[in-house]
Formats: structure tokens, C-alpha cells, sequence
């Protein structure tokens, strides 16, 4: 796992190669055997594949994420604010497995943060997917993941960027 952290950097460039549907079922699977509090799993996910969708899909942010639209897959995490309190964590640790899982399927990801954020049409990036996509208002739109196969391989990490002050051992 550890050597999976240090190679895997964000990737915002990719072939014009579709995930073949083996892989876009792994990562799916992956997402939803992640951890939620209380196990009230409150994630649903749109996987988008639709050229003219990911092209709208690039205003979701301001200035607009200019990779989305040559982005081979999108999976939008959602997560229902009605079922549960950790939703924000829930989906979190969602988009991230995906990462994790696309990284072992050797594909490139990188996710695009929606919650709290605006796109470049007047509206939150929330609001902006929900429209878009049809998502009903119970349901948060928290992370787009970008998966792809990588075209740029980016320096992995080190572990010189391992800080050992952030660690406090017994008290802060
Ligand atoms: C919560 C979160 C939000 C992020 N939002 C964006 C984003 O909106 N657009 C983007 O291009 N990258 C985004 N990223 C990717 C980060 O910029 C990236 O993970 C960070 O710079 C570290 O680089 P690395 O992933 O290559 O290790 C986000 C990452 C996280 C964890």
C-alpha cells in the first residue's frame, strides 16, 4: 500500500481510450465496499462516459476544470444527506478507494471537488452538476473522479515529504 501512495499523483492528462468495462466495474465495486459510519452506505454514483456530458460537465467550476471534458470517464460521488451525518466522510472515503483502485488498475484519476465550490455559470459547482445530471435535491454532489488511462507520468512522491513534527506521540 505504501508503495501504491508514493507512485499514485493526480493525473489530468489521458489517452483517448475508454475504460474497458471490467475496470469501470472494479472501481464501482470498489466504491461501495468502502466504510461508512454506521454502515448507512448514503453514496450513489453517476458514471459518465457522454462526450457532450463531460464537455458541460468542464463549467462545473470557476475558472472551468479544462481536463473534464477530455476526461475518458467521469464517476460523480453522491451521498444522501438524509440518511446520515458522516455523508461528507462517507463519500469521501469513497472517491478516494476509487482513486486507491484505479491506481491498482493502472489508470490515472484525479477528483475534482464539487461541495462548496462555484461554477463558471452563477450557480454553486453543486447546483451546476445537479442540473446537469438530474440529481434530485436530498442528494449532495460532493467530488467528480476523473479516471483515465494517464498520458503524463508525474515524479512520485518521496518519503522525504513525510513530516515527522505533524506526529505527536501520547499528548500534542
Ligand atoms: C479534497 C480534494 C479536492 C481536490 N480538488 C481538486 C480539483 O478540484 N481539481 C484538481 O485538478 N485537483 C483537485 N485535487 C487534487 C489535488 O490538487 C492533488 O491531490 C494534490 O495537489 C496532491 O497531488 P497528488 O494527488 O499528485 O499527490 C483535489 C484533491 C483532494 C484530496
Amino acid at each position: 500500500m505504501l508503495d501504491m501512495l508514493l507512485t499514485r499523483r493526480s493525473c489530468r492528462k489521458f489517452e483517448n481510450k475508454a475504460v474497458e468495462a471490467e475496470k469501470k466495474e472494479k472501481l464501482l465495486q470498489a466504491a461501495q465496499l468502502a466504510p461508512t459510519g454506521k454502515g448507512t452506505r448514503p453514496w450513489e454514483f453517476v458514471v459518465i462516459e457522454n462526450k457532450e456530458t463531460l464537455q458541460e460537465l468542464g463549467n462545473c467550476r470557476n475558472p472551468k476544470q479544462l481536463f473534464l471534458p477530455e476526461t475518458p470517464l467521469a464517476i460523480v460521488v453522491l451521498a444522501d444527506t438524509q440518511k446520515t451525518d458522516t455523508w461528507i466522510e462517507d463519500a469521501s472515503i469513497a472517491s478516494i478507494v476509487i482513486q486507491l483502485e484505479a491506481e491498482k488498475l493502472g489508470l490515472g484519476s484525479c477528483w475534482v471537488q464539487i461541495r462548496l465550490r462555484e461554477s463558471n455559470q452563477g450557480m454553486s459547482s453543486q447546483e451546476y452538476v445537479r442540473k446537469l445530471l438530474g440529481i434530485p435535491e436530498h442528494m449532495a454532489v460532493l467530488s467528480i473522479m476523473a479516471v483515465g488511462y494517464p498520458i503524463e507520468i508525474r515524479p512520485a512522491h518521496t518519503l522525504d515529504e513525510v513530516d515527522k513534527a505533524k506526529i505527536h506521540i501520547e499528548t500534542y
